[in-house]
């Protein structure tokens, strides 16, 4: 008899928090035998990784159960599981298996790696199964081997947030910030470098807090100095960077390791020092504005990208100016600009003075027009340069070019060959556009 295929489709939402969880979730599947498939009505198993950071996270994703409902009564067999952060907020579980009771599995992030034993259990028991633990489960390290996809990975150096911003619903889903040893992290490292990884992005909610934690006094910038010994690695990223956590030790470190990107994603949230503390940031926009003027006194030609939130409850129309004034006088190379969307057990969403959506959409657009003219300006002033790209593949706007990232993360799109993916080349800027520049290569 043949032996059926086992194959599965994650579909990832969220930060890279998640992306990173998807692909243990997947090696792991892999080393019980399954193959990953591109479309869901090729898979037996489905996950989806939730997100729930804002609403509109939350509703993509009963979006998509009502999609693959359908699948699921054309093949019985098929098994639905949900995982990732709306999983570990109260009561969802259960509203979940109430809107979508053919979901045979709930899994909680903490408890990713019993995924292969729990979908073998609901294929014998066709029996659906909930199982979510303590966010703040130990940091597992005895996994299989990561197997690496492409030259770039992502590396997690912290779990959980100790920051309790007042919007954000992280630190009660993800739990509390733990690190990672950093033997561990530079092992994994080496591994990755051994398949082929040249780029790594080190991950954490608040990187700068990266070591407060554990016992031998490392501390973020010390991690950066051993991930650049690495041998045959190129490019060190690393996100998310906290403007209260930043030092100007840091700042120092990261301009003379040479395998660290000129680019830092430094999340402002708000230009008004009231709103901020509303937000309970942990710095004022004072603080925000001479830490950008040191990264860029100390390390020429830094791009700066950010994190923005308009409508947050009580912001009037001036302290909305001041973002708009905070975000002019930056110039940020890019930014992501979001609506206050109120998260259930978070301390804003009972805040009083919560604005209409009427008000926050004509903001978000006010701030978005304003970034937008400055990114392009931004790209604009680079082209005639020749940069350093790591080519990632074939573009998704025109598959017959390549696109890729320079040192400071802008997006490039360049004719050139297939087999050049994952190779570092020499390109000169010769177009600019609000998200992306073109270029053409110098030399193979
Ligand atoms: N730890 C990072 C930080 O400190 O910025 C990233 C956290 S979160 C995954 C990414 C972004 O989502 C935040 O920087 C914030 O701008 C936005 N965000 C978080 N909660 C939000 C909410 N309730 N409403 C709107 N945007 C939110
Ligand atoms: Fe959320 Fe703030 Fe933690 Fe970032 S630092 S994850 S915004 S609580
Ligand atoms: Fe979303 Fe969880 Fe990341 S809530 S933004 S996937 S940590």
């Amino acid at each position: 008899m043949v032996k059926a295929r086992k194959t599965f489709k994650i579909i990832t939402y969220g930060c890279q928090m998640n992306q990173r969880d998807s692909e243990m979730m997947a090696d792991l599947l892999q080393e019980a035998g399954y193959e990953p498939v591109a479309q869901e009505e090729e898979a037996g198993v489905i996950i989806l990784d939730t997100c729930c950071v804002r609403e509109k996270a939350e509703n993509k994703v009963y979006g998509k159960l009502g999609q693959i409902e359908g699948l699921k009564s054309s093949n019985p067999d098929l098994v639905i599981a949900v995982t990732g952060c709306m999983v570990q907020q109260p009561g969802v579980a259960e509203k979940i298996r109430q809107q979508a009771p053919y979901v045979d599995l709930l899994l909680g992030t903490g408890n990713l790696q019993e995924l292969p034993q729990l979908i073998e259990e609901i294929k014998a028991m066709h029996r659906p199964r909930v199982v979510v633990g303590e966010q703040e489960g130990q940091v597992v390290e005895d996994l299989p081997r990561r197997r690496a996809r492409g030259a770039q990975a992502f590396v997690t150096i912290t779990y959980g947030c100790n920051n309790f911003c007042t919007y954000c619903i992280v630190p009660y889903v993800r739990g509390r910030e733990r690190s990672r040893r950093p033997e561990n992290i530079i092992k994994e490292v080496k591994e990755l470098v051994d398949q082929g990884v040249i780029e790594v992005t080190l991950l954490g909610q608040n990187v700068n807090s990266y070591g407060r934690d554990l016992e031998n006094g490392i501390n973020f910038a010390g991690l950066l100095e051993r991930v650049n010994d690495v041998e045959g690695l190129k490019r060190i990223r690393y996100v998310t960077s906290h403007p209260r956590d930043f030092t100007p030790e840091l700042v120092t470190t990261i301009s003379q390791l040479d395998k660290v990107c000129e680019h830092v994603h430094l999340p402002v949230q708000a230009g008004s020092n009231r709103i901020l503390e509303l937000m309970h940031r942990g710095y004022t926009r004072e603080h925000y504005l001479e830490l950008v003027a040191d990264l860029r006194r100390q390390i020429p030609g830094i791009s700066l990208t950010t994190d923005l939130i308009v409508g947050f409850p009580g912001e009037t129309e001036a302290d909305f100016e001041d973002t708009l004034d905070l975000v002019a006088r930056v110039q940020f190379d890019n930014a992501f600009t979001f609506m206050f969307s109120p998260r259930r057990g978070t301390e804003a969403a009972i805040m009083p003075g919560q604005l209409p959506t009427a008000t926050k959409k004509e903001r978000l657009k006010r701030l978005m027009e304003l970034q937008n003219r400055i990114s392009l300006a931004k790209n604009e002033a680079l082209v005639g340069q020749e940069v350093e790209i790591l080519v990632e593949g074939p573009s998704k706007t025109d598959p017959d070019q390549l696109s890729g990232r320079t040192r400071t993360n802008k997006l490039v799109i360049f004719p050139g060959d297939q087999s050049l993916t994952g190779r570092l080349v020499k390109v000169r800027l010769t177009r600019a556009q609000t998200w992306l520049l073109k270029g053409e290569m110098v030399d193979g």
